[in-house]
């Protein structure tokens, strides 16, 4: 189709070009335009995280930014965060503390998570609490993602003494 353009950006570290059309959303790219399905999509408006991947290392909501934002910028998505065949810490801290269920919203908090981690390598529980605060899970109660994003804080060197 004639209004379609191509999208050039760096995927979990690969340089990318896709036709994307003007309303495509850079949830609809990741997922169907380069099959990387592990980034989910819950809502659609921005509500639920489960979308959420780094933009330039900052965590956003993939089903709100308009595919033509990211040309020339960095993504990084659930599949980028492992470095196969080893997971990512905090991918093995939320198998240890049972931090999971169903898994739908499993790469959206891990990436929030992430982006955490990169901002506060020593995070308090309150800032963990709040950089989670986007991320909605039906199943697990939040507690065991706290404490395995805390337990990884912790192996950086020291989580921040404060409880809350
Ligand atoms: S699908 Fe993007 S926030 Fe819910
Ligand atoms: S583990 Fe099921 S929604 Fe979070």
């Amino acid at each position: 189709m004639e209004d379609k353009k191509i999208l050039r950006f760096l995927c979990n570290g690969k340089e990318e070009m896709v036709l994307v059309r003007p309303d495509d959303r850079l949830l609809d790219v990741l997922r169907t335009g380069l099959g990387l399905t592990g980034t989910k999509e819950g809502c659609g408006i921005g509500e639920c995280g489960a979308c959420t991947v780094l933009l330039d290392g900052r965590a956003v909501n993939a089903c709100l930014v308009p595919a033509c934002l990211v040309e020339g910028r960095q993504v990084m998505t659930i599949e980028g965060l492992s470095e196969d065949p080893r997971l990512h810490p905090l991918q093995e801290a939320f198998i240890r503390h049972h931090a999971l269920q169903c898994g739908f919203c499993t790469p959206g908090l891990l990436m929030s998570a992430e982006a955490l981690l990169r901002e506060k390598p020593h995070p308090t529980r309150r800032e963990v609490q709040q950089a989670i605060a986007g991320n909605l899970c039906r199943c697990t109660g939040y507690e065991q993602v706290i404490a395995a994003i805390l337990e990884v804080a912790e192996e950086n060197g020291g989580a921040a003494a404060a409880p809350l």
